[in-house]
């Protein structure tokens, strides 16, 4: 979770509370930043508009606001990975035991 100065992560329940109480039904939310605030909106039932400069708000808000989980198809119960080493197994088998390295022999001289 981001925090930074300006968040509104702790008034989020007010600005719900607030919406919910004249009925809105549309909401804007400039500089949404983390989307915190358009996604209580969007929970809300609320139709959003949310609004950022910055590239990661752009991401959240394609994800947590722009889409709409009733309009996504249901990811399949297994993706297969394409490696392009088709020569690897599927399953991967724990990794052999190491082999003991010999110790180095002791070194025969006399220090002065
Ligand atoms: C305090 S944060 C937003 C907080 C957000 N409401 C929350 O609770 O997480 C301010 C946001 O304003 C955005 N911002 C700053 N200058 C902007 C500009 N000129 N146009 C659009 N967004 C801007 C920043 O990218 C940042 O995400």
């Amino acid at each position: 979770m981001i925090k930074y100065l300006g968040s509104k992560r702790t008034l989020v329940p007010v600005l719900g509370a607030m919406a919910a109480a004249v009925d809105a039904g549309t909401a804007v939310d400039l500089f949404t930043g983390t989307t915190r605030v358009a996604q209580e909106f969007k929970r809300l039932g609320m139709t959003v508009t949310a609004s950022d400069i910055a590239t990661y708000s752009e991401v959240l808000s394609d994800c947590y606001i722009a889409t709409d989980a009733t309009a996504v198809p249901s990811a399949p119960a297994k993706i297969p990975i394409r490696t392009g080493r088709e020569d690897v197994p599927d399953t991967m088998s724990p990794a052999p035991a190491p082999t003991p390295v010999p110790k180095a022999a002791a070194t025969v001289g006399t220090a002065t």
